[in-house]
């Protein structure tokens, strides 16, 4: 969508996977959905070094709503869990630096049941702009498959036509089989097409495995301002080992995802916020070029995967999906890993942002990766001399 919104993938955080549709604050103050848990997130965003980082929309999900809509047809908070308003709490957010999200749903209900923006979607813009919000994701529960072709695009005029920015998130091709990505990337900024992400290990797989194995059909439509969504980062949450955390993160940075993190920031493991912070696997993610990964090789036990970036540099991620037991050698020429341009690359292990050396397609890498999830990510930038080449 030429908005002027998401050139690179937009960074964020999202209240869903981590705190889902708990609407009971009498029992769990703390963690159910409401302006408390919201300002205290943005509060975490602003001080932790998130913002800094490049994290910037602070985004509700489902269940923030009244059950129903006012008497002027317009949408409203629960007024227990928002006392103040929507509006109150976009210029908190927008005080802190960071930009509001929220959620609505093409069809007649939410995915979780209330109110959608069926025969709404002008009010439902016009009221969102007016509290300030800078992305709406647009969910897909309760409508037609038919309607999503005119529903989506709707919304996205609508937008447009409230005169606000707002990034549009959409989760059009999610509900639908042969999705046409052509005609979502020009309604939509990002857009979601895969089941929801669990906390666990094989959600995460499936996901990439998704990606991997369908790229032909959707890596070519990424682009500045439009870009594929495979969902949160459960970084820092319960169900991922360490390896399967930077697993998660070398990926979506190959993906060229969305960075939009699910997890509670008050109270997060240190390594997790190292993760989701690594400034050279963010850069990777935000490279310019906007181009989306592929995945180039798999066996049982292993796959690589490669990412164009600007001025001929690469990003490689080399994954480890088998389960063990211990970690494993792996020797991979660079043209074997996809690096096959007949000039030497500088290289790094990209988390740590260590030298490898500066290699030509035959030369080989080596590294060791732990099990079930172990992953290496390495940036590569062409080298302009080649003569100037070490061996290592
Ligand atoms: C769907 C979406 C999720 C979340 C829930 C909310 O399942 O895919 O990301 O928004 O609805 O009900
Ligand atoms: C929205 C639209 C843009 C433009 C601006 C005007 O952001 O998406 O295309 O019309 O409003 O402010």
């Amino acid at each position: 969508l030429d908005n002027g919104l998401a050139r690179t993938p937009p960074m964020g955080w999202m209240a869903w996977e981590r705190f889902r549709c708990n609407v009971n604050c009498k029992d769990d103050p703390d963690n159910c959905i409401s302006e408390n848990l919201i300002k205290q997130m943005a509060d975490r965003m602003a001080a932790d070094g998130f913002k800094d980082a490049g994290y910037e929309y602070v985004s509700i999900d489902d269940c923030w709503f009244a059950s129903e809509r006012d008497s002027n047809g317009r949408l409203q908070p629960d007024s227990t869990r928002f006392p103040s308003g929507m509006k109150a709490l976009g210029d908190y957010i927008h005080k802190l630096g960071l930009k509001f999200g929220i959620y609505e749903d093409i069809g007649t209900k939410t995915c979780a049941g209330y109110p959608g923006s069926y025969n709404h979607i002008e009010l439902d813009a016009q009221t969102f702009a007016d509290w300030g919000v800078d992305m709406l994701k647009l969910d897909g529960c309760y409508a037609n498959a038919s309607y999503y072709a005119y529903g989506y695009p709707a919304m996205a005029k609508a937008l447009n036509k409230t005169g606000r920015p707002i990034m549009y998130s959409c989760s059009w091709p999610a509900y639908i089989s042969n999705p046409p990505y052509d005609v979502i990337a020009e309604h939509c900024n990002i857009w979601r097409n895969y089941g929801d992400i669990q906390d666990n290990w094989d959600s995460v797989s499936s996901i990439i495995n998704h990606y991997g194995d369908n790229a032909d059909k959707f890596a070519e439509v990424a682009a500045p301002g439009q870009f594929n969504d495979p969902d949160e980062l459960i970084i820092g949450d319960f169900g991922l080992t360490y390896d399967q955390w930077r697993a998660q993160m070398a990926l979506w940075a190959i993906f060229a995802a969305p960075l939009i993190m699910s997890v509670d920031l008050r109270n997060m493991d240190s390594e997790a916020a190292k993760i989701l912070l690594n400034k050279n696997v963010i850069a990777v993610n935000q490279d310019p070029l906007g181009k989306q990964g592929v995945r180039i090789y798999k066996d049982t036990s292993i796959q690589t995967f490669r990412r164009e970036l600007k001025d001929g540099n690469m990003a490689v991620a080399i994954l480890r999906t088998s389960k063990g037991p211990t970690p494993a050698r792996l020797d991979r020429s660079l043209k074997d890993l996809g690096l096959s341009a007949a000039v030497s690359y500088d290289c790094y292990e990209t988390f740590q942002g260590k030298f490898i050396g500066s290699l030509s397609p035959d030369d080989e890498v080596t590294v060791w990766l732990n099990p079930a999830g172990g992953t290496y990510l390495m940036t590569c930038h062409p080298n302009p001399k080649p003569n100037a080449r070490t061996n290592v």
